[in-house]
């Protein structure tokens, strides 16, 4: 039978915050699919820096997206977006893209290129979004909006954590001033900032571990829609 009505979860947050490991922790639980944003503008970003645009020029992007076809194919439960057929890994993690990806995602002609393949997801799956703006712009009346935070040095500690695990070098100074300076210019642009939906749950992450996370984000989940 033809599934009528989906619910839809949004969580936002500054950079670090562990949106994405709580999205994915409650897409298992709750057997939604995971759909991650951040990973359309970090596409964005790395199509701008292969097509040689400045990351201080992010609007010289806005002729060249008429030749930059984006999917998002959800395989596993995860997320695989492809770019111009060619599906794309960690190339869209390094420091480098994060950036171009911030200044991209300042350009209006960017934020509304992207705004239909977010919608077209969640039309047809139960989804779980995670982003800037999922419960401000993209999906308005999600049934649940999560505002996730915590304070940059943790965000950064955590970070520098993974960077370390992953066997690259890095310095935890760096690591916070490029948090500081990501914070600063997604949540300062003039649209679609990375502010609270008025009606979204405020959840400060910094002393829980992903355990406490997710037992906290599904206890307000339960409180809003049908869990079985
Ligand atoms: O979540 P992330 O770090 O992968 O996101 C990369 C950049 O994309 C981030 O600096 C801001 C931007 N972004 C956005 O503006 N809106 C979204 N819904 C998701 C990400």
């Amino acid at each position: 039978m033809k599934k009528t009505v989906t619910f839809q979860i949004a969580i936002d947050g500054p950079s670090g915050s562990g949106k994405s490991t709580l999205a994915k922790q409650l897409a298992k639980r709750l057997g939604y699919v995971y759909i991650d944003t951040g990973a359309l503008y970090r596409a964005v970003g790395l199509f701008a820096s292969e097509q040689g645009v400045s990351a201080d020029r992010p609007q010289d992007v806005v002729p060249l997206l008429s030749s930059c076809m984006l999917e998002m194919r959800v395989i596993d439960g995860g997320n695989t977006v492809f770019l111009n057929g060619r599906p794309l890994g960690n190339e869209i993690r390094t420091e480098t893209i994060s950036r171009y990806a911030s200044q991209v995602s300042k350009v209006p002609e960017v934020r509304a290129f992207l705004l239909e393949t977010q919608r077209s997801i969640a039309r047809v799956e139960n989804v779980i979004m995670d982003g800037r703006d999922i419960g401000t712009v993209v999906l308005p009346s999600a049934n649940v909006k999560i505002f996730m935070s915590a304070s940059p040095e943790s965000r950064a500690a955590r970070r520098y954590r993974e960077l370390i695990a992953k066997g690259e070098r890095a310095v935890y100074a760096d690591v916070l001033k490029d948090i500081l300076w990501r914070d600063k210019n997604d949540a300062e642009r003039e649209i679609a900032p990375a502010v609270p939906a008025e009606d979204a749950v405020l959840m400060d992450n910094t002393n829980l571990d992903i355990e406490g996370t997710a037992e906290a984000a599904m206890r307000i989940v339960r409180s809003k829609i049908p869990v079985k």
